[in-house]
């Protein structure tokens, strides 16, 4: 069995030419950054939906293909009622994370907010990319998996590609890396810097309050649970505003301060995402100078 694995692996190997590097030593994506999230590297079925891009079958060892894009992080039934993230699917499991905690910081830092946690169910390398607490289709769904990953249940699921389940490592981002770091593995491209882990000391920090005074812009718009920069002016949080997320200790600096999952368009509905799933492109320290006088 493991040399079938491995004969498929070289095969699938051979298949995929090295592509020009890029300065870094790093691959392009083949994801055209536009339209969709699907059209992103946040598809974890690895297929686009305007055709070309990467090929799914390579990944179906590391992860379940759900062929939908939306199922690694939302389900409509059943969500995970333990995060307040809409329709949550994936598992979050209890993680202590050693938080970005300077004597320079002016406020107090409390625990990522569900608005990271979100994020690092993904990016702290912890948790299965697959590890959703609903498959797609009925008699899928495993309450426990909204805190702990289960494979065996995991390993019900049946790729298209035929590739046997029991095959299939569901892996971590972590584990991700076995291809997906510098140099890449078979055309793979490098994820490095995306693996966050739990040590979250070299990051921006989260979990932070907007100090007031001189050295800092005041977000003026209020949403339900949130403040944000009115960029428009129209009242609403749109989704290239930056902002704040209030889960109970006032509004914090999160993850999805600065990013948006589902990339953001830079020139009107249609126009390329900005780049790094950043909610406005930082051209210019754009991102660092809508919060920080500097
Ligand atoms: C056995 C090696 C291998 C492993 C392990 C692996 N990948 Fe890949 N991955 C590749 C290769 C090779 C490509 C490029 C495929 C292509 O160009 O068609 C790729 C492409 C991708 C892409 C598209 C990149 C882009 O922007 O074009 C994503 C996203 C991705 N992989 C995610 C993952 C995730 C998540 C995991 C872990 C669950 C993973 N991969 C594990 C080999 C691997
Ligand atoms: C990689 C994970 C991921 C994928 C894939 C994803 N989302 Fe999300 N989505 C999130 C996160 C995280 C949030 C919470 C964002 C925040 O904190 O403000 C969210 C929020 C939302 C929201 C409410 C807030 C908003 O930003 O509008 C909607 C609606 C939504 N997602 C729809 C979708 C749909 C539809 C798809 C599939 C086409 C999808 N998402 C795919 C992670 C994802
Ligand atoms: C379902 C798992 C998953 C979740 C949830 C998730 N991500 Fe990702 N994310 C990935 C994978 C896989 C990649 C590809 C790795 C890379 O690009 O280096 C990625 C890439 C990224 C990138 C780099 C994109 C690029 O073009 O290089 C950013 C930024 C990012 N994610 C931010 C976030 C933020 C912020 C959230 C929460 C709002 C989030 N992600 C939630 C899996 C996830
Ligand atoms: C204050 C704004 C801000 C916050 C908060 C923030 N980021 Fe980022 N993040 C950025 C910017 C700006 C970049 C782009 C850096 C670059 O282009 O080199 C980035 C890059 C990334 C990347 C891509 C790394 C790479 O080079 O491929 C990932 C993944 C990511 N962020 C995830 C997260 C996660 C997860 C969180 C929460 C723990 C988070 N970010 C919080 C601003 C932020
Ligand atoms: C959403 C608002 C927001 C954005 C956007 C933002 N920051 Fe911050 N930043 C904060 C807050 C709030 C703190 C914590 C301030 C405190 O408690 O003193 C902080 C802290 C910092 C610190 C640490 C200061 C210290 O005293 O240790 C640095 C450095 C920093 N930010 C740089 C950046 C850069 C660079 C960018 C752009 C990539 C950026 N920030 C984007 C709100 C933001």
């Amino acid at each position: 069995m493991f040399r079938s694995l491995l004969a498929l692996l070289t095969v699938a190997t051979a298949q995929f030419m090295p592509e020009p590097a890029r300065a870094d030593g790093d691959l392009p994506t083949k994801f055209l950054n536009q339209g969709s999230v699907g059209n992103t590297r946040h598809n974890l079925t690895q297929r686009q939906a305007a055709g070309g891009g990467p090929a799914s079958i390579f990944m179906d060892f590391t992860r379940n293909d759900y062929g939908q894009v939306c199922v690694y992080c939302h389900t409509p039934h059943g969500a995970n009622t333990t995060i307040a993230v809409p329709l949550w699917n994936r598992t979050v499991r209890a993680t202590s994370y050693t938080l970005y905690n300077q004597s320079s910081l002016s406020g107090d830092v409390v625990a990522p907010g569900p608005n990271s946690l979100a994020c690092l169910s993904c990016h702290d390398g912890q948790t299965a990319m697959d590890s959703v607490v609903n498959m797609p289709g009925s008699g899928r769904y495993l309450e426990s998996q909204m805190t702990t990953q289960n494979n065996a249940f995991l390993t019900t699921w049946r790729n298209a590609s035929g590739i046997s389940p029991s095959l299939n490592s569901h892996n971590t981002l972590s584990q991700c890396m076995s291809c997906h770091s510098n140099p890449g593995a078979g055309g793979a491209a490098d994820f490095s810097a995306a693996l966050i882990g739990t040590d979250l000391t070299n990051d921006h920090p989260v979990g932070v309050m907007l100090p007031t005074g001189e050295d800092w812009n005041e977000p003026t718009g209020i949403a339900a649970g949130a403040r944000f920069f009115d960029a428009n002016g129209d009242g609403r949080m749109n989704s290239n505003e930056i902002r704040f997320y209030d889960s109970g200790n006032g509004p914090r600096v999160e993850c999805a301060s600065c990013h948006d999952p589902h990339g953001v368009p830079m020139g009107g509905p249609g126009s390329q995402f900005a780049p790094t799933f950043m909610r406005i492109s930082n051209s210019g320290s754009a991102v660092c100078l809508a919060c920080h006088v500097k």
